[in-house]
Protein backbone atom coordinates (compact mmCIF):
# COMPACT_ATOMS: atom_id res chain seq x y z
CA UNK A 1 0.00 0.00 0.00
CA UNK A 2 2.64 1.98 0.68
CA UNK A 3 4.76 1.73 -2.26
CA UNK A 4 2.11 3.88 -4.12
CA UNK A 5 3.66 7.18 -2.46
CA UNK A 6 5.82 9.26 -4.37
CA UNK A 7 8.50 11.90 -3.58
CA UNK A 8 7.10 15.34 -2.45
CA UNK A 9 8.92 18.15 -3.49
CA UNK A 10 11.05 19.92 -0.96
CA UNK A 11 8.99 23.01 1.16
CA UNK A 12 9.65 26.00 -0.84
CA UNK A 13 11.52 27.74 2.95
CA UNK A 14 12.91 24.77 4.74
CA UNK A 15 14.59 23.34 1.07
CA UNK A 16 16.58 26.13 0.39
CA UNK A 17 17.53 26.27 3.80
CA UNK A 18 18.94 22.87 3.38
CA UNK A 19 20.51 23.60 0.17
CA UNK A 20 22.43 26.20 1.57
CA UNK A 21 23.20 24.08 4.52
CA UNK A 22 25.07 21.38 1.94
CA UNK A 23 26.74 24.27 -0.56
CA UNK A 24 30.86 24.18 -0.14
CA UNK A 25 31.16 27.83 -1.21
CA UNK A 26 32.57 29.86 1.84
CA UNK A 27 31.02 33.12 0.91
CA UNK A 28 27.46 31.47 1.13
CA UNK A 29 24.73 33.68 2.33
CA UNK A 30 21.96 32.01 4.02
CA UNK A 31 18.51 34.54 3.49
CA UNK A 32 16.08 32.05 3.99
CA UNK A 33 13.85 31.00 6.87
CA UNK A 34 12.93 33.56 9.59
CA UNK A 35 15.75 33.17 12.18
CA UNK A 36 17.60 35.81 14.07
CA UNK A 37 21.32 35.75 13.30
CA UNK A 38 23.58 37.54 15.09
CA UNK A 39 26.57 39.18 13.51
CA UNK A 40 28.46 36.55 14.25
CA UNK A 41 26.12 34.68 12.14
CA UNK A 42 24.48 31.87 15.02
CA UNK A 43 21.30 32.01 16.28
CA UNK A 44 21.86 33.17 19.90
CA UNK A 45 20.57 31.84 22.92
CA UNK A 46 19.05 35.09 25.19
CA UNK A 47 20.18 35.56 28.21
CA UNK A 48 16.86 35.34 30.01
CA UNK A 49 16.72 31.79 28.42
CA UNK A 50 19.94 31.05 29.64
CA UNK A 51 19.20 31.74 33.24
CA UNK A 52 15.58 30.27 33.43
CA UNK A 53 17.01 27.42 32.01
CA UNK A 54 19.31 26.98 34.61
CA UNK A 55 16.90 27.56 37.25
CA UNK A 56 14.27 24.85 35.73
CA UNK A 57 16.58 22.14 35.63
CA UNK A 58 17.82 22.56 39.43
CA UNK A 59 14.22 23.09 40.29
CA UNK A 60 12.41 20.56 37.66
CA UNK A 61 11.20 17.61 39.64
CA UNK A 62 9.35 15.66 37.17
CA UNK A 63 8.68 15.06 33.38
CA UNK A 64 4.98 14.09 34.07
CA UNK A 65 2.60 15.38 31.02
CA UNK A 66 1.69 19.17 31.02
CA UNK A 67 -2.76 20.24 31.51
CA UNK A 68 -3.96 20.21 28.20
CA UNK A 69 -4.40 23.37 28.52
CA UNK A 70 -0.53 24.05 29.27
CA UNK A 71 1.30 26.14 31.80
CA UNK A 72 -0.59 28.35 33.47
CA UNK A 73 1.91 31.18 34.53
CA UNK A 74 2.92 30.90 30.93
CA UNK A 75 -0.75 31.53 29.61
CA UNK A 76 -1.12 34.00 31.83
CA UNK A 77 1.94 36.03 30.58
CA UNK A 78 1.37 35.21 26.83
CA UNK A 79 -2.07 36.85 27.28
CA UNK A 80 -0.48 39.96 29.02
CA UNK A 81 2.50 40.62 26.61
CA UNK A 82 -0.03 40.12 23.61
CA UNK A 83 -3.31 42.05 25.11
CA UNK A 84 -1.23 44.46 27.12
CA UNK A 85 -1.42 44.63 31.40
CA UNK A 86 -4.38 47.29 31.20
CA UNK A 87 -7.00 44.84 28.41
CA UNK A 88 -10.08 45.92 29.06
CA UNK A 89 -11.03 42.45 27.58
CA UNK A 90 -8.67 41.06 30.18
CA UNK A 91 -9.85 42.86 33.31
CA UNK A 92 -13.56 41.69 32.40
CA UNK A 93 -12.26 37.64 32.20
CA UNK A 94 -13.10 37.61 27.99
CA UNK A 95 -10.12 36.21 27.46
CA UNK A 96 -9.06 32.40 27.43
CA UNK A 97 -5.96 30.86 26.16
CA UNK A 98 -4.09 27.24 25.70
CA UNK A 99 -0.79 26.60 25.50
CA UNK A 100 0.45 25.43 21.70
CA UNK A 101 3.37 24.01 19.57
CA UNK A 102 4.51 26.75 18.21
CA UNK A 103 2.58 29.61 16.61
CA UNK A 104 1.87 26.91 13.89
CA UNK A 105 0.02 24.96 16.23
CA UNK A 106 -1.66 27.98 17.93
CA UNK A 107 -2.93 28.14 14.03
CA UNK A 108 -3.95 24.89 13.87
CA UNK A 109 -6.09 25.17 16.88
CA UNK A 110 -7.44 28.41 15.99
CA UNK A 111 -8.62 26.57 12.43
CA UNK A 112 -10.37 23.53 14.77
CA UNK A 113 -12.16 26.06 16.68
CA UNK A 114 -13.25 27.85 14.05
CA UNK A 115 -14.01 24.99 11.67
CA UNK A 116 -16.20 23.84 15.36
CA UNK A 117 -17.98 27.56 15.04
CA UNK A 118 -19.00 27.46 11.68
CA UNK A 119 -17.32 24.44 8.91
CA UNK A 120 -18.25 26.61 6.10
CA UNK A 121 -15.91 29.63 7.28
CA UNK A 122 -13.82 31.25 4.24
CA UNK A 123 -10.73 32.20 5.27
CA UNK A 124 -9.63 35.71 3.57
CA UNK A 125 -5.59 35.59 2.87
CA UNK A 126 -3.67 38.54 2.42
CA UNK A 127 -1.73 37.87 -1.08
CA UNK A 128 1.07 36.83 -0.18
CA UNK A 129 0.83 35.33 3.28
CA UNK A 130 3.36 32.89 4.33
CA UNK A 131 2.86 29.66 2.70
CA UNK A 132 2.26 27.43 5.31
CA UNK A 133 -0.56 28.87 6.66
CA UNK A 134 -2.73 27.82 3.93
CA UNK A 135 -1.93 24.19 5.09
CA UNK A 136 -2.58 25.21 8.87
CA UNK A 137 -5.52 26.67 8.29
CA UNK A 138 -7.07 24.13 4.89
CA UNK A 139 -6.21 21.07 6.55
CA UNK A 140 -9.10 21.58 8.86
CA UNK A 141 -11.37 22.11 5.73
CA UNK A 142 -11.56 25.43 6.05
CA UNK A 143 -11.52 27.25 2.39
CA UNK A 144 -9.73 30.71 1.40
CA UNK A 145 -10.40 34.14 -0.37
CA UNK A 146 -7.66 35.98 -0.75
CA UNK A 147 -7.83 39.76 -0.25
CA UNK A 148 -5.05 42.07 -1.67
CA UNK A 149 -2.15 43.12 0.56
CA UNK A 150 1.17 43.78 -1.28
CA UNK A 151 1.60 46.22 -3.94
CA UNK A 152 5.03 44.90 -5.63
CA UNK A 153 4.88 48.13 -7.77
CA UNK A 154 4.53 50.39 -4.87
CA UNK A 155 6.61 48.07 -2.24
CA UNK A 156 3.98 48.79 0.27
CA UNK A 157 0.33 47.86 1.23
CA UNK A 158 -2.69 48.32 -1.46
CA UNK A 159 -4.67 49.38 1.44
CA UNK A 160 -7.61 50.41 -0.93
CA UNK A 161 -7.09 46.84 -2.51
CA UNK A 162 -7.77 45.11 0.61
CA UNK A 163 -10.64 47.23 1.21
CA UNK A 164 -12.28 46.52 -1.98
CA UNK A 165 -11.49 42.82 -1.49
CA UNK A 166 -12.83 42.65 2.76
CA UNK A 167 -16.01 44.23 1.47
CA UNK A 168 -17.27 40.67 0.23
CA UNK A 169 -16.14 39.23 3.62
CA UNK A 170 -19.16 38.40 5.51
CA UNK A 171 -20.53 37.39 9.17
CA UNK A 172 -19.13 33.71 9.28
CA UNK A 173 -16.17 34.81 7.51
CA UNK A 174 -12.92 34.93 8.67
CA UNK A 175 -10.28 37.37 8.05
CA UNK A 176 -6.34 36.51 8.74
CA UNK A 177 -4.29 39.43 9.69
CA UNK A 178 -0.46 39.34 10.39
CA UNK A 179 -0.35 41.22 13.56
CA UNK A 180 2.95 43.40 12.41
CA UNK A 181 6.27 42.45 10.29
CA UNK A 182 4.20 41.00 7.57
CA UNK A 183 5.35 37.91 6.38
CA UNK A 184 6.84 37.69 3.46
CA UNK A 185 6.70 41.38 2.59
CA UNK A 186 7.32 43.39 5.59
CA UNK A 187 4.76 45.66 4.68
CA UNK A 188 2.27 46.52 7.81
CA UNK A 189 -0.84 48.46 8.49
CA UNK A 190 -0.61 51.83 10.37
CA UNK A 191 -2.70 52.00 12.88
CA UNK A 192 -5.19 53.91 11.22
CA UNK A 193 -5.76 51.11 8.79
CA UNK A 194 -6.19 49.05 11.39
CA UNK A 195 -8.79 51.21 12.87
CA UNK A 196 -10.45 50.65 9.47
CA UNK A 197 -10.63 47.21 9.56
CA UNK A 198 -12.01 47.02 12.87
CA UNK A 199 -14.98 49.28 11.72
CA UNK A 200 -15.73 46.69 8.53
CA UNK A 201 -15.12 43.98 11.11
CA UNK A 202 -17.89 45.71 13.02
CA UNK A 203 -19.86 46.23 10.58
CA UNK A 204 -20.20 43.33 8.20
CA UNK A 205 -19.64 40.74 11.08
CA UNK A 206 -16.61 38.63 10.45
CA UNK A 207 -14.01 37.44 12.57
CA UNK A 208 -10.72 38.52 12.60
CA UNK A 209 -7.35 36.16 13.31
CA UNK A 210 -4.77 37.23 13.75
CA UNK A 211 -1.23 35.92 13.45
CA UNK A 212 1.47 38.07 15.74
CA UNK A 213 4.51 35.39 15.25
CA UNK A 214 7.23 38.53 15.81
CA UNK A 215 6.12 40.47 18.17
CA UNK A 216 8.41 42.82 19.39
CA UNK A 217 10.81 42.87 15.85
CA UNK A 218 9.23 45.79 13.96
CA UNK A 219 9.16 48.55 16.19
CA UNK A 220 9.18 46.55 19.32
CA UNK A 221 7.22 44.98 21.65
CA UNK A 222 4.45 47.71 22.48
CA UNK A 223 3.82 48.90 19.26
CA UNK A 224 4.03 46.01 17.63
CA UNK A 225 0.82 44.98 19.49
CA UNK A 226 -1.21 48.20 18.89
CA UNK A 227 -3.12 46.52 15.79
CA UNK A 228 -4.01 43.54 17.65
CA UNK A 229 -5.27 45.40 20.88
CA UNK A 230 -7.12 48.00 18.95
CA UNK A 231 -9.22 45.29 17.37
CA UNK A 232 -9.65 43.48 20.79
CA UNK A 233 -11.00 46.91 22.35
CA UNK A 234 -13.42 47.80 19.45
CA UNK A 235 -14.72 43.79 18.74
CA UNK A 236 -16.55 41.02 20.97
CA UNK A 237 -14.65 38.29 19.55
CA UNK A 238 -11.27 37.73 17.92
CA UNK A 239 -8.54 34.79 18.00
CA UNK A 240 -4.76 35.46 18.17
CA UNK A 241 -1.95 33.08 17.34
CA UNK A 242 1.30 33.79 19.07
CA UNK A 243 4.66 32.71 19.05
CA UNK A 244 7.79 32.72 21.18
CA UNK A 245 9.78 31.67 18.28
CA UNK A 246 11.43 34.30 17.31
CA UNK A 247 10.80 36.92 20.09
CA UNK A 248 11.99 34.91 22.57
CA UNK A 249 14.59 32.66 20.07
CA UNK A 250 12.45 29.47 21.51
CA UNK A 251 12.46 28.30 17.42
CA UNK A 252 12.76 24.63 18.70
CA UNK A 253 11.26 24.16 21.70
CA UNK A 254 7.77 24.95 19.97
CA UNK A 255 6.16 27.13 22.06
CA UNK A 256 3.38 29.02 21.30
CA UNK A 257 0.15 30.08 22.50
CA UNK A 258 -3.95 30.62 20.84
CA UNK A 259 -5.39 33.25 22.87
CA UNK A 260 -9.17 33.90 22.45
CA UNK A 261 -11.08 36.98 23.37
CA UNK A 262 -14.80 36.29 23.20
CA UNK A 263 -17.97 38.48 23.93
CA UNK A 264 -18.38 36.83 27.79
CA UNK A 265 -16.26 35.18 30.39
CA UNK A 266 -18.49 31.93 30.08
CA UNK A 267 -17.68 31.41 26.07
CA UNK A 268 -13.65 32.12 26.82
CA UNK A 269 -14.03 28.97 28.94
CA UNK A 270 -15.80 27.29 26.60
CA UNK A 271 -13.50 28.24 23.87
CA UNK A 272 -10.60 26.57 25.98
CA UNK A 273 -12.69 23.20 26.44
CA UNK A 274 -13.06 23.24 22.68
CA UNK A 275 -9.53 23.78 21.99
CA UNK A 276 -8.43 21.82 24.56
CA UNK A 277 -10.27 18.98 22.84
CA UNK A 278 -8.93 19.80 20.03
CA UNK A 279 -5.24 19.30 20.67
CA UNK A 280 -6.20 15.87 22.15
CA UNK A 281 -7.49 14.68 18.75
CA UNK A 282 -3.93 16.12 16.89
CA UNK A 283 -1.04 16.18 19.88
CA UNK A 284 -2.85 15.94 23.30
CA UNK A 285 -0.75 17.91 25.19
CA UNK A 286 1.87 20.43 24.58
CA UNK A 287 5.63 20.17 24.67
CA UNK A 288 7.19 21.23 28.69
CA UNK A 289 10.21 22.96 28.30
CA UNK A 290 9.84 26.81 26.05
CA UNK A 291 6.89 27.49 27.74
CA UNK A 292 7.85 26.37 31.29
CA UNK A 293 10.75 29.12 30.44
CA UNK A 294 8.84 32.13 28.62
CA UNK A 295 6.05 31.61 31.67
CA UNK A 296 9.50 32.08 34.41
CA UNK A 297 10.37 35.47 32.02
CA UNK A 298 7.52 36.75 31.85
CA UNK A 299 6.43 36.48 35.46
CA UNK A 300 9.90 37.54 37.18
CA UNK A 301 10.73 41.30 37.01
CA UNK A 302 14.08 40.65 36.77
CA UNK A 303 14.03 38.12 33.96
CA UNK A 304 11.53 40.04 32.03
CA UNK A 305 13.69 43.07 32.04
CA UNK A 306 17.00 41.14 30.73
CA UNK A 307 14.74 39.84 28.15
CA UNK A 308 13.15 42.66 26.87
CA UNK A 309 17.03 44.83 26.75
CA UNK A 310 17.77 41.81 24.31
CA UNK A 311 14.61 41.91 22.54
CA UNK A 312 14.96 45.84 22.00
CA UNK A 313 18.57 45.13 20.83
CA UNK A 314 17.96 42.23 18.45
CA UNK A 315 15.03 44.83 17.02
CA UNK A 316 17.55 48.07 16.83
CA UNK A 317 19.84 45.86 14.82
CA UNK A 318 17.39 44.60 12.53
CA UNK A 319 16.08 48.26 11.44
CA UNK A 320 20.00 49.44 11.42
CA UNK A 321 20.69 46.33 9.19
CA UNK A 322 17.76 47.70 7.20
CA UNK A 323 19.22 50.74 6.04
CA UNK A 324 22.72 49.55 6.01
CA UNK A 325 21.45 46.73 3.23
CA UNK A 326 19.09 49.58 1.60
CA UNK A 327 22.57 51.78 1.01
CA UNK A 328 24.85 49.17 -0.19
CA UNK A 329 22.43 47.83 -2.88
CA UNK A 330 21.84 51.62 -3.88
CA UNK A 331 25.37 51.80 -4.61
CA UNK A 332 25.56 48.44 -7.13
CA UNK A 333 22.25 49.34 -8.68
CA UNK A 334 20.43 52.26 -9.68
CA UNK A 335 17.24 50.66 -7.82
CA UNK A 336 15.24 52.42 -5.71
CA UNK A 337 15.72 50.41 -2.41
CA UNK A 338 14.62 52.53 0.13
CA UNK A 339 11.19 50.04 0.57
CA UNK A 340 13.88 47.79 2.74
CA UNK A 341 13.83 50.92 5.24
CA UNK A 342 10.29 51.29 5.41
CA UNK A 343 9.54 48.06 5.93
CA UNK A 344 9.31 45.97 9.36
CA UNK A 345 10.61 42.97 11.12
CA UNK A 346 12.81 39.94 9.51
CA UNK A 347 12.12 39.96 6.16
CA UNK A 348 11.44 42.21 2.93
CA UNK A 349 10.67 41.18 -0.83
CA UNK A 350 14.11 42.17 -3.26
CA UNK A 351 11.77 42.95 -6.06
CA UNK A 352 13.72 40.33 -8.01
CA UNK A 353 11.83 37.82 -10.44
CA UNK A 354 12.25 33.95 -9.78
CA UNK A 355 15.16 33.58 -12.62
CA UNK A 356 17.05 36.15 -10.86
CA UNK A 357 16.55 34.55 -7.33
CA UNK A 358 18.24 31.46 -8.71
CA UNK A 359 20.63 33.08 -10.68
CA UNK A 360 21.87 34.28 -7.11
CA UNK A 361 21.92 30.92 -5.92
CA UNK A 362 23.48 28.99 -8.79
CA UNK A 363 25.89 31.85 -9.59
CA UNK A 364 26.86 33.41 -6.08
CA UNK A 365 25.38 30.73 -3.27
CA UNK A 366 23.27 33.99 -2.44
CA UNK A 367 20.08 31.83 -1.06
CA UNK A 368 16.83 33.96 -0.68
CA UNK A 369 13.04 32.44 -1.23
CA UNK A 370 12.19 32.60 -4.92
CA UNK A 371 10.20 35.38 -4.17
CA UNK A 372 13.08 37.24 -3.37
CA UNK A 373 11.78 37.20 0.35
CA UNK A 374 15.31 37.56 2.26
CA UNK A 375 15.81 37.22 5.66
CA UNK A 376 17.03 40.47 6.92
CA UNK A 377 18.69 38.74 10.12
CA UNK A 378 20.92 36.81 8.01
CA UNK A 379 22.65 40.28 6.93
CA UNK A 380 25.93 40.92 8.12
CA UNK A 381 29.12 43.11 8.68
CA UNK A 382 30.52 40.10 7.04
CA UNK A 383 28.19 39.31 4.10
CA UNK A 384 26.70 42.55 3.50
CA UNK A 385 29.53 44.00 0.36
CA UNK A 386 29.20 40.49 -1.31
CA UNK A 387 25.44 40.25 -1.03
CA UNK A 388 24.55 43.35 -2.11
CA UNK A 389 27.57 43.62 -5.12
CA UNK A 390 25.80 40.00 -6.51
CA UNK A 391 22.63 41.55 -6.64
CA UNK A 392 24.10 44.32 -8.51
CA UNK A 393 25.23 41.91 -11.01
CA UNK A 394 22.38 39.59 -11.07
CA UNK A 395 20.07 42.73 -11.75
CA UNK A 396 22.69 43.89 -14.58
CA UNK A 397 22.18 40.22 -16.32
C1 LIG B 1 9.67 31.57 7.88
O1 LIG B 1 8.70 32.04 7.26
O2 LIG B 1 10.80 31.48 7.37
C2 LIG B 1 9.48 31.11 9.29
O3 LIG B 1 8.22 31.42 9.73
C3 LIG B 1 9.87 29.71 9.51
C4 LIG B 1 8.95 28.71 8.87
O4 LIG B 1 8.54 27.77 9.56
O5 LIG B 1 8.64 28.83 7.69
Amino acid sequence: MLDKLTQLPEDSILGLAAACRVDPNPHKVDLTVGIYMSEAGICPVFDAVRLAQQALIEEETTKAYMPPAGDATFNTGMQRLVMGGDSPALAAGRVSSIQTPGGCGAIRIGAEVIHAAAPDARVWVSDPTWPVHIPLLGSVGLSFETYRYYDPAEHGVNFEGMVADLQQARRGDVVLLHGCCHNPCGADLSLEQWGTIADMAERQGFLPFVDIAYQGLGDGLETDAAGVRLLAERLPELIIAASCSKNMGLYRERTGAAIFVCASADNARALVSQAQVAARRIYSMPPAHGALLAGRILSDEALTANWEDELQAMCRRINGLRTSLMSKLQQHSDRDFSFIEREKGMFSFLGLTPAQALALREQHSVYMLDSSRINVAGVNGANIDYLAEAVGKVLRG
